[in-house]
């Protein structure tokens, strides 16, 4: 067996022994002998005198542990036990952490660096955690808690660390949150009173030229749960001739959340979801106990980990994915038609030489060309592509629309071919894009992780809704007389949305059966619906809402959810995407994995009868509740037992 190491970014070489299929930071374990020793770090076995109790202690409960249960913890986990203050807390005079600099850094400077993803507490959408600790310039009248921010965090280095915690928190009924990069748009890593497990600094890739389970027999590659995007995308240009499916944004936790709950790429019209990808896990279940799930051992977590959402059956370490042993390239094409008297701005084009942005005087046509693009997505899906189309108001009746689309392997002579036919029909209605551009590029690139999301208050911290928009819409051509159907129905839903001021988002992709291949298409937790969609279709609002007082807040979710409501409607059989859903999801369970929850469901009480691991839409997440002092579906509250 060949293999070459990546460990926190630099290659190493590394020892060929078959046997020793986990990362380093695996083999330092928690011993019997050692949580023996340390009740309060025991491991779990549950027993039917078990006093189900009725909420998580807080800090201010009797039975919250004592600062010594705390250092004890601490030096159990080689002192990796943090207690760190929300950042924000140097805007705010009143705070000890004041510091006007500091503060200032936070505004500017930092929201170019890594700064964000290495705090423990940060989750990116500041209103999901209740927007308790804001990073304003001006303060006044404000205040800065701890709010749904964790108390503790133990910043994991060794799945030992992870056990401690784990433990820990059971035996003594704390509320314990997994975080990793903090992207979650409903802050699924936030947790008030909460101990946080922070999975971040696990890094390490390596690729494994072959690899045998269950009929699998390719090449492979090991990732940590830490690991995102561009980590990944930096391992594949270093080794050259290998491809991971992997996300199109590049600090999306690709062995976390990300992957446990479907993770969608540029790559999964081809290969199928993140989740299709997972060969196998390592994980630590609620128990504390660390346990590899895949085709031929602890079957049932293997299944649910593919897709039943990451927080909810155990706490992965590290996954081995498949790998292509070749270079993938992108065939790759943005236009932009705008319409409107305003002035516009335009959206980067991830990387494509884009055409100057044509205006399109009369506004009817560019919605005519919005419904010829809805229209030709699933050509993009079936050919094996990643599409966007996206409208951005801009106001005063302004829209742009900018349509990209990422064709794997699909050199120049190729593409041309395929978007030949979409920009005749755009010329048919007088829409004449003159000198389309495209590229052919490696689907690799280097990155540095610094994107223009990764910052809490950032674009990411919004209202935001998906709904998956199945293939039969494109089937469904001959209902009236061929301009009234469900497709037509969508494509004028969102150009209300547009005209309301919604950004409407089209992710084409389609990780059909086929595309997954094996395992993939063996039985797993992958939402159903997302079998047959053509488009992952979000709508959201274009500014941050967290510093919106909470009325107006719940107002703008149901005038949103209104709207969505129009598209489910449209598209009864469908559902929509877990890991960029909205946190009151009607009929989530379904919305989310269809004829999957009752199975899901057992697992889930099966592997942790404690109700330990807890984030809201989550399996079985209906038996508790935050409790929070407005009402309002953030993290800032006690979790307390539903019933
Ligand atoms: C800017 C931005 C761009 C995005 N782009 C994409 C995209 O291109 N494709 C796509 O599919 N999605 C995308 N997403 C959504 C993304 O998939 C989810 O936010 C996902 O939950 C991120 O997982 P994470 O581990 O990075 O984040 P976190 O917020 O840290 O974790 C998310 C959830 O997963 C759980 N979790 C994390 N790590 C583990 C672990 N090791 N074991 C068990 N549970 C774990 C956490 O408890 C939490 O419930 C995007 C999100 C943002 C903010
Ligand atoms: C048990 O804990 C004590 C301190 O409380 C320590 O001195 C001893 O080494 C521990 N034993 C084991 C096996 O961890
Ligand atoms: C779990 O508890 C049961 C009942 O008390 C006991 O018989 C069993 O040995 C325990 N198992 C472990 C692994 O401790
Ligand atoms: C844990 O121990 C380390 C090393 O002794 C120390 O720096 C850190 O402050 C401790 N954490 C807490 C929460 O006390
Ligand atoms: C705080 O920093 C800002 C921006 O750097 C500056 O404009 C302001 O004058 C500073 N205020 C104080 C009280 O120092
Ligand atoms: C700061 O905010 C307060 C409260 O909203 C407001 O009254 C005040 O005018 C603001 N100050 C500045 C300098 O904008
Ligand atoms: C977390 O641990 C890693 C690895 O030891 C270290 O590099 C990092 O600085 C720690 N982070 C914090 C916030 O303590
Ligand atoms: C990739 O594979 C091709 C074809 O086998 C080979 O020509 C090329 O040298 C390889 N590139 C690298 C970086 O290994
Ligand atoms: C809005 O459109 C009108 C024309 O309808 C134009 O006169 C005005 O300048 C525009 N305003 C902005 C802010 O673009
Ligand atoms: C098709 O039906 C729509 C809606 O009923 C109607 O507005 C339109 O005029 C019809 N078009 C033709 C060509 O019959
Ligand atoms: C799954 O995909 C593999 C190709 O990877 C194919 O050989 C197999 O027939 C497929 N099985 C099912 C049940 O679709």
């Amino acid at each position: 067996m060949m293999r070459t190491s990546y460990l926190l970014g630099f290659l190493l070489p590394h020892a060929i022994d078959a046997a020793a299929l986990n990362f380093a930071y695996e083999t330092t374990q928690l011993t019997a002998q050692e949580a023996g020793n340390f009740s309060a770090i025991s491991f779990g076995n549950f027993t039917s005198s078990y006093q189900k109790p009725r909420c998580k202690v807080q800090p201010e409960d009797a039975a919250w542990p004592s600062e010594a249960q705390w250092a004890r913890l601490n030096a159990t986990v080689g002192g990796h036990l943090l207690k760190p203050q929300p950042v924000g807390a140097a805007c705010y005079p009143d705070r000890p952490e004041y510091n006007n600099a500091t503060c200032a850094y936070l505004l500017g400077p930092a929201t170019a660096t890594r700064f964000f993803f290495n705090d423990p507490l940060t989750a990116l959408t500041t209103w999901g955690e209740g927007a308790t600790c804001l990073q304003l310039r001006n303060t006044t009248g404000r205040t800065c808690t701890q709010g749904g921010f964790p108390v503790y965090v133990v910043n994991a280095t060794s799945v030992r660390d992870i056990q401690a915690a784990v433990n820990f928190a059971r035996n003594q009924n704390l509320r314990l949150v997994i975080k990793n990069t903090g992207h979650d748009f409903i802050a699924k890593s936030s947790g008030k009173g909460a101990l946080s497990v922070w999975t971040h600094n696990l890094k390490g890739i390596e690729f494994l030229s072959e690899y045998t389970v269950g009929e699998y027999k390719g090449a492979a590659a090991r990732i940590s749960a830490g690991l995102e995007a561009w980590e990944i995308h930096n391992a594949m240009v270093e080794a050259g001739n290998v491809t991971v499916v992997t996300s199109l944004e590049a600090t999306v936790g690709n062995g976390g959340g990300w992957a446990l709950g479907g993770g969608h790429g540029p790559l999964t019209s081809l290969y199928g979801l993140g989740a299709d990808q997972i060969l196998s896990l390592n994980v630590i279940t609620a128990d504390g106990r660390f346990l590899t799930a895949d085709m031929n051992q602890n079957q049932d977590l293997y299944f649910a980990l593919r897709g039943g959402g990451g927080g909810t059956f155990g706490i992965v370490t590290s996954m081995v994915v498949k790998a292509w042993p070749k270079e993938t390239r992108i065939g790759g094409l943005t236009f932009y038609l705008t319409t409107g008297p305003g002035a516009v701005t335009i959206p980067s084009a991830r990387g494509y030489p884009p055409p100057p942005p044509l205006h399109v005087a009369d506004t009817e046509t560019f919605w005519k060309a919005y419904r010829i693009y809805l229209g030709f997505t699933k050509q993009i899906v079936d050919a094996g592509g990643f599409g966007f189309g996206d409208v951005n108001p801009q106001g005063n009746k302004t829209f742009v629309l900018v349509g990209t689309m990422m064709l794997p392997d699909y050199p120049p002579d190729k593409i041309r071919d395929f978007y030949t036919p979409l920009f005749e029909s755009f010329r048919e209605i007088g829409v004449n894009i003159p000198n389309p551009r495209h590229a052919y590029l490696p689907y690799a690139q280097r990155g540095t992780g610094i994107t223009p999301t990764s910052f809490p208050g950032s674009p990411a911290d919004l209202l935001f809704i998906s709904r998956l928009l199945p293939r039969s819409l494109w089937d469904d051509t001959a209902v009236g007389n061929g301009t009234t159907s469900r497709l037509d129905g969508v494509s004028t839903v969102n150009r209300q949305n547009a005209e309301m001021g919604y950004r409407v988002t089209l992710r084409a992709y389609g990780p059909t059966a086929q595309a997954a291949g094996y395992p993939g298409n063996t039985t797993s937790a992958v939402n159903p619906a997302m079998r047959n969609m053509v488009i992952h279709c979000v709508t959201f609002k274009q500014e941050p809402v967290d510093v919106l007082p909470p009325d107006q807040f719940a107002a703008e979710h149901a005038k949103l959810r209104g709207r969505i409501n129009e598209l489910v409607r449209l598209t009864p059989e469908s559902g929509s995407y877990f890991n960029e859903a909205d946190i009151l999801e009607p009929d989530w369970r379904t919305s989310f994995w269809g004829e999957h929850y009752p199975r899901l469901l057992s697992i889930k009480k099966a592997v942790d009868r404690w109700g330990l691991f807890w984030a809201p839409t989550t399996v079985g997440s209906d038996e508790w509740r935050v409790v929070t002092a407005q009402g309002l579906p953030t993290q800032n509250g006690p979790l307390c037992r539903a019933d």
